[in-house]
């Protein structure tokens, strides 16, 4: 870009052509010139409360670097419709079947460009089950699970994969037995998606039935920001207009709302609350940024009040909100060290420049300083050191469940940190 646009300043007649080709195209077919008193935008899918989802494109002609930086991200990538092409080198390499303890056996094949996991059982040759792999959840950072549709039910599949295409595990918390029915309900969704409209069931039970034409896979923007459309019609229209308009402010927040919105997703397994008044429970997706958490999710109350002992599955909320850090300094919240639009993982430096900003200098000991292995470039590894989850654990060799190592967000001193990764 950089490159043509050297070139063309060096080259006037070059401009004017272009020039010219620009005004003609533009009176020809209308471009989407700023002038226009009318912007169509056209929505991708709609909330049940209204608000219309419009494409992360629309983002790109004013805010180009947040957008491309975004893509990159975990948040982005992950859900998404799998793509099977990307397997290929994992079905050549891995043996692509599961043998279970009830004497059942996944097998996960390709047919045409769909991937499948089909059920055996015993010698029977004909598999009892044969399931679409429709869609990924997970970046591929600890792995990947699969869902799929039987009309508009979503249903999880019981292979996954370990690590970034690493091999097929039996799914964290499935028994070592065929079960092909675990349904998905719209809390798991919350948390992968932009947005997938659950279809309320009539009774209490939670359903896992959405409507399959209204989903917006991937985390974008507007799952932090709200509703957009307003904003990028006006913008279009105004734009001279320099201050952002028809927005949410994260700088308006109060502190509380802005950790809100990140522990949405997380502070752990949070089931949503009750609704007295309607007499059931809130449905999934209502919250939206700056509103109080508390009203839309119960407390967790699962796991231990010790943080040396935490239960910390994307749990950094609470670690992070008991450490001193966080209690002795004002307005610390997940934006202090994390730029939610950056793929930052193993950026220790970035991450330490944080720590040092607040910590111009620190006493360590002799001892300390001594340490072989010690990396002072990387203050997380020993005071943000990894712990193993008790809630995500994952079946590698039929015997024993290994737990998912975990960055702990309880930032403190641990004095026998045996951190390195
Ligand atoms: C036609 C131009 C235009 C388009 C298109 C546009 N914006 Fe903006 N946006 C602006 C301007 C101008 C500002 C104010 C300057 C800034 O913060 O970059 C702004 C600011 C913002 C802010 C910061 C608000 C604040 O002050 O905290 C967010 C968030 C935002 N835009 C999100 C989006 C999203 C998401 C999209 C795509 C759906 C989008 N914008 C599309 C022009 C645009
Ligand atoms: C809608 C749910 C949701 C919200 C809201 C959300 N996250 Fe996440 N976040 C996730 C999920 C899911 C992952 C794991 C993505 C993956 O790897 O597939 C994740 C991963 C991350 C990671 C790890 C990135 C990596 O490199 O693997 C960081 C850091 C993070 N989130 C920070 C934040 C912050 C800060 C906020 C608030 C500004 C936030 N998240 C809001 C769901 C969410
Ligand atoms: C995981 C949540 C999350 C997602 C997804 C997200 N943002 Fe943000 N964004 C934030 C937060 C939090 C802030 C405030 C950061 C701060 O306090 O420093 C912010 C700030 C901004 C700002 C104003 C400050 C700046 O950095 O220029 C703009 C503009 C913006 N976002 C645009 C976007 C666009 C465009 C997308 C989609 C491509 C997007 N955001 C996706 C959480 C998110
Ligand atoms: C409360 C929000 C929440 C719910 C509900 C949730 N997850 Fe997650 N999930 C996360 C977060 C956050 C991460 C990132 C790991 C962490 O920080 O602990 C993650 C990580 C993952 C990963 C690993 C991603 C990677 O690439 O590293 C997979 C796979 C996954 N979740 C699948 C699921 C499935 C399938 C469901 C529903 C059946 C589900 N999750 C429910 C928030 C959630
Ligand atoms: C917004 C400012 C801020 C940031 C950013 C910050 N801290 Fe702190 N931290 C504090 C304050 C305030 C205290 C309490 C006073 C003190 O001990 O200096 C503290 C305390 C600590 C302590 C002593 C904890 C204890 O239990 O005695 C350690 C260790 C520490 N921080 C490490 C870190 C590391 C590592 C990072 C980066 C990952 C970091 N801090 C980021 C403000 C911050
Ligand atoms: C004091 C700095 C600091 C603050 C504040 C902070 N984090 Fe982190 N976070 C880190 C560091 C350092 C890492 C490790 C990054 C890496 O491994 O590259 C990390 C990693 C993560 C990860 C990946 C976890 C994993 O196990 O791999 C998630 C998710 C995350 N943070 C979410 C959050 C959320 C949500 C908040 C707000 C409650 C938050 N963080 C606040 C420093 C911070
Ligand atoms: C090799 C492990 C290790 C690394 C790396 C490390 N620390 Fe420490 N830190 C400790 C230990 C252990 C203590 C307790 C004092 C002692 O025994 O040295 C401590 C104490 C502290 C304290 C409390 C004492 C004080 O100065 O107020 C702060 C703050 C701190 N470290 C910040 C940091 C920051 C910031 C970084 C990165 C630049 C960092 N540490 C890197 C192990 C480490």
């Amino acid at each position: 870009m950089l490159i043509i646009f050297k070139h063309l300043v060096t080259n006037r007649l070059a401009v004017r052509t272009l020039l010219l080709v620009w005004v003609l195209s533009c009176t020809m077919f209308s471009c989407n010139s700023y002038n226009s008193e009318f912007v169509e935008i056209e929505p991708i899918a709609t909330h049940s409360n209204g608000m219309e989802y419009i494409g992360m494109q629309s983002c790109v002609e004013c805010h180009q670097d947040i957008v491309e930086s975004h893509k990159n991200t975990s948040h982005y990538k992950t859900s998404f419709e799998t793509a099977a092409s990307a397997f290929d080198s994992i079905l050549k390499t891995q043996p692509n079947e599961i043998n279970l303890k009830d004497g059942t056996k996944i097998v996960i094949n390709k047919k045409g460009n769909k991937l499948f996991q089909d059920f055996y059982v015993l010698d029977n040759p004909t598999p009892v089950y044969h399931t679409p792999m429709d869609i990924t959840i997970g970046s591929g950072f600890r792995g990947q699970s699969f869902l799929y549709w039987n009309e508009d039910r979503l249903f999880q599949n019981q292979a996954s994969i370990i690590g970034s295409m690493e091999g097929w595990i039996n799914s964290p918390g499935y028994a070592s037995r065929m079960n092909n029915t675990r349904p998905v309900v719209p809390r798991c969704m919350e948390c992968h998606s932009t947005y997938t409209a659950p279809i309320e069931s009539s009774t209490n039970r939670v359903s896992n039935e959405y409507d399959i034409n209204n989903v917006l896979l991937g985390i974008d923007c507007q799952r932090c920001h709200g509703e957009v459309k307003e904003h990028v019609v006006f913008h279009k229209k105004n734009p001279e207009e320099k201050v952002g308009q028809h927005i949410l402010k994260y700088s308006e927040l109060t502190q509380k709302q802005k950790i809100d919105a990140c522990a949405l997703c997380h502070s752990g397994f949070r089931q949503p609350a009750w609704d007295p008044e309607k007499r059931k429970f809130i449905p999934s997706f209502s919250y939206q940024v700056g509103d109080a958490l508390d009203d839309f999710l119960i407390k967790n109350n699962r796991g231990s009040k010790d943080n040396s002992d935490p239960e910390i599955h994307a749990n950094q909320i609470k670690l992070l909100t008991d450490s001193k850090c966080f209690k002795m300094s004002e307005n610390m919240d997940c934006a202090t060290c994390h730029d939610p639009h950056k793929q930052e993982r193993g950026d220790f430096q970035n991450f330490s420049l944080k720590c040092i900003s607040c910590h111009q200098s620190q006493e360590h000991s002799p001892k300390t300083l001594n340490l072989a292995n010690a990396n002072f470039n990387d203050c997380a590894s020993c005071h943000m050191p990894f712990v193993d989850s008790k809630a995500m654990k994952i079946d590698l060799n039929l015997k024993e469940l290994t737990p998912v190592r975990i960055r702990n967000h309880f930032i403190s001193i641990y004095p026998d940190e045996n951190s390195l990764p």
